[in-house]
């Protein structure tokens, strides 16, 4: 985490109300530049509805978002996608006929013409087939890379979408749930892969596995009920009391 540097995004009283509902709720949200920061909370908490209000997904009810101080609030996704900043998805969003190469390439090719060019490194202009080759591997899925979609395992979809985000390069990397459903080399692998992708940009991911909040995590956010409940550093926020209740009455109703 680089101290002292630029604030990646920034939100003041983000609010998104559906039907009267606030999945969240005057948000404050800071985000520094080169972290790795984790969203977490009880189911419902509101963390897809940020990720949501951050790529202009959703339009806010009220509030701003700054991305590098500039505001972006009511944004559409591609705009906000040009100032640097790209999502996973927590539920899949994939082809089911088409294979993981042909994501991959699919997503290369959108990339340019999402006008992400004057931000992607260098490597990217030339060799797509390596880049192709390069980013499956990364994520574990070469051995599969000709199978369709619709025939991978969860764990194995999650990971392509990790690399359908990687082929965007950005400089802001929102990853919803990214090790969901995988198995613990899965989950491992990931967590690497996270780490590697973390030098030299900002990532931000909702994760309900502590290991992985612990591995990666600079700074997590608490959300409970669409409010911030608790921030600090992983080991701070989990001896919260606050947070512990939280989670302690989620498994109360489970
Ligand atoms: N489009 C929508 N319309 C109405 N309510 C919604 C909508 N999207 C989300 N919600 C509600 O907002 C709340 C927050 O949902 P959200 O998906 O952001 O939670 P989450 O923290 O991501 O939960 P999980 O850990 O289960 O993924 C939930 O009560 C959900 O039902
Ligand atoms: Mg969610």
């Amino acid at each position: 985490m680089t101290a002292g540097g630029r604030v990646a995004i920034r939100t003041r009283a983000l609010t998104k109300v559906f039907r009267g509902f606030r999945a969240v709720d005057a948000v404050d949200l800071e985000v520094r530049e080169g972290s790795v920061h984790a969203l977490v909370g009880p189911n419902g908490a509101g963390k897809t509805t940020l990720f949501n209000l951050l790529t202009g997904f959703l339009a806010p009810t009220s509030g701003t978002i700054t991305v590098f101080g500039e505001d972006v609030t009511g944004l559409p996704p591609e705009r906000v996608a040009r100032r640097g900043v790209a999502r996973s998805f927590q539920i899949t969003s994939l082809f089911d006929t088409l294979t993981s190469r042909e994501h991959v390439e699919l997503a290369l090719q959108g990339h340019s013409r999402q006008g992400f060019r004057f931000w992607r490194s260098e490597k990217l202009l030339g060799r797509p087939r390596a880049r192709v080759d390069d980013l499956l591997t990364q994520v574990g899925l070469m051995p599969l890379a000709d199978k369709p979609a619709g025939l991978l395992a969860y764990g194995q979809k999650r990971a392509l979408e990790l690399a359908l985000v990687l082929a965007l390069d950005p400089p802001v990397m929102l990853l919803d749930e990214p090790t969901a459903g995988m198995g613990i080399e899965d989950v491992d692998r990931t967590i690497e892969l996270v780490r590697r992708l973390a030098a030299g940009r900002t990532v931000v991911f909702v994760d309900h596995n502590m290991h992985v909040v612990g591995s990666l995590a600079d700074r997590v956010t608490v959300l409970q009920q669409g409010r911030i409940l608790a921030e600090g550093g992983y080991d701070e926020v989990r001896n919260d009391d606050r947070v512990i209740t939280a989670y302690l009455g989620e498994a109360d109703h489970a």
